[in-house]
Order: structure tokens, then C-alpha cells, then sequence
């Protein structure tokens, strides 16, 4: 595991400073073995016209932030910069494991005097925050990295770190459908191989004891999208 914390976080401060801060891959060097696949134009479209990322207007519907509400973003990439979650009303409490990732956003609340709780480096299993103090939450393009244990960790620790019935909105891949295969080949390529083998439902009874699915894009063709996206209140 720790490896794969080594790897992750090496391959995304690469990439910022690389590209500085934009925060999309680079597709004009994908080597052709992925380009050339048949599932890639497929792979472009979902990504084109879906509604994957953190900028997903129904995460800010379900989570319905307001002031004097904590919100925690665990691998915050540069959501705050470039999604529109500086302008969220509730205090921005920001997690990533790339360090590159926290000096730009840094830069960014210090040059326009942003009003945020926190922003801490380091991995979304064990955060500095104590129990019980986040309204709501976030995990968006982070589990795909890791193997069943570390996910299991990341469940308990957004768990203790939420309010009794807070909200979270997290997501995990479909490793079934050819556009997730897409992506991990991408992924693999970029230096951080996704390691996510769980299906669905062995999610989803890992989720049971901490959080009630309140809604979900899960549905019973596993082959159909990318990824899933669950929205979830805290169990206690
Ligand atoms: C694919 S990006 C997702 C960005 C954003 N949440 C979105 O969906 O648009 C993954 C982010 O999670 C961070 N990350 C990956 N593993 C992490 C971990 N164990 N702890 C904290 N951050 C992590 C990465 O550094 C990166 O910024």
C-alpha cells in the first residue's frame, strides 16, 4: 500500500508540474496501443459527455452546502481552482496525498484571500480532523487507485471524521465496462496503475455498516458506464 501511495502521489505532482494547473491528462501523447484500441473513441465520448468528475452538479444538489456547514474534499486535486468549489458557501477543507497539488491550491487562497478551513497533505485514510466534524463530503476519482483494504479504511475514516447523518458523495469505477478499461490502461500509463478490484455489490456491503446508500447510479448492466457514483448518509 505504501507503494502505491508513493506512486500516486509522484504521478500527479508529475503532472503539475508539468502542466501547471490545469488539471485534465494530456491526450495528445497517449501511445497507440491506447489510442488504437477500439474501445478508445468510445472511452473519449463518455468522458466527453458525461458527468463524471467533481464538477457533477448533482454532488452540490445532494450535498446542498450552506454556511456554517463543513465540507471535506478527500483527493481535492484542484477542485477549489478550477470546479467552482470556491464559491460553495460552506468552509473548504481540502485532502490530497500530492503535495505539488497543495502548493498550487495554497498559492490560489493566498492570491485571492479565500476563507477556507484547511488544506492538508496527505492520504484520505488518516486525516488530522476529529470525529463528528464535517456536514459533508466528497470522494470523487480517489478509490480507483486502491486495493479492497485501503478502500475499507477510507469508509471508516469518512465515516468518523462525518457528523451523525452527514452526507457523503464518493465513487468507484465499473473494472466490467470497456471504458473503465480504458481508463486504467490510461492510468497504468500515466505511472499509477488503478488497483480497485471490488464489484458493486462487495462495495456495497462494505458500505452497509457506515452509511445508507441514498442514491445511486448503479444499475444491474454493469457493462454500461464508466464508473458509479453513490450518495450516502452516515450511519450513527
Ligand atoms: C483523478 S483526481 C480526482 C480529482 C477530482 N476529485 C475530480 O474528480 O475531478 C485524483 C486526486 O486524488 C488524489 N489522491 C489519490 N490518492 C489519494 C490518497 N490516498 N489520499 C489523498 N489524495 C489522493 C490525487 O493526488 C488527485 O489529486
Amino acid at each position: 500500500m505504501e507503494n502505491q501511495l508513493k506512486l500516486v502521489a509522484k504521478s500527479y505532482d508529475r503532472h503539475f508540474i508539468e502542466y501547471g494547473n490545469k488539471d485534465a491528462p494530456s491526450y495528445d501523447n497517449l501511445p497507440d496501443y491506447i489510442t488504437n484500441d477500439p474501445d478508445y473513441s468510445l472511452y473519449r465520448t463518455e468522458l466527453e459527455t458525461g458527468s463524471g468528475g467533481s464538477e457533477c452538479i448533482s454532488i452540490k444538489d445532494y450535498l446542498s452546502p450552506r454556511r456554517n456547514m463543513n465540507f471535506i474534499d478527500l483527493g481535492c486535486c484542484l477542485n477549489l481552482m478550477l470546479k467552482g468549489y470556491d464559491e460553495w458557501p460552506s468552509t473548504y477543507y481540502g485532502v490530497d496525498i500530492s503535495k505539488e497539488t497543495i502548493l498550487l491550491l495554497n498559492e490560489f487562497v493566498n492570491k485571492n484571500s479565500l476563507a477556507i478551513g484547511d488544506l492538508y497533505h496527505g492520504s484520505i485514510h488518516e486525516t488530522p480532523y476529529e470525529d463528528n466534524y464535517f456536514d459533508i463530503g466528497a470522494c470523487i476519482g480517489v478509490l480507483e487507485y486502491y486495493e479492497k483494504d485501503f478502500v475499507e479504511k477510507v469508509i471508516i475514516e469518512a465515516h468518523r471524521i462525518l457528523k451523525p447523518n452527514g452526507k457523503l458523495v464518493l465513487d468507484i469505477p465499473n473494472i466490467k465496462s470497456p471504458t473503465g478499461r480504458i481508463m486504467m490502461l490510461i492510468e497504468e500509463y500515466l505511472g499509477r496503475p488503478e488497483k480497485f478490484s471490488l464489484s458493486p455489490q462487495e462495495f456495497e456491503s462494505m458500505l452497509q455498516d457506515y452509511f445508507e446508500i441514498e442514491k445511486t447510479n448503479r444499475t444491474d448492466n454493469e457493462s454500461e458506464v464508466m464508473g458509479f457514483g453513490y450518495y450516502l448518509r452516515c450511519k450513527k
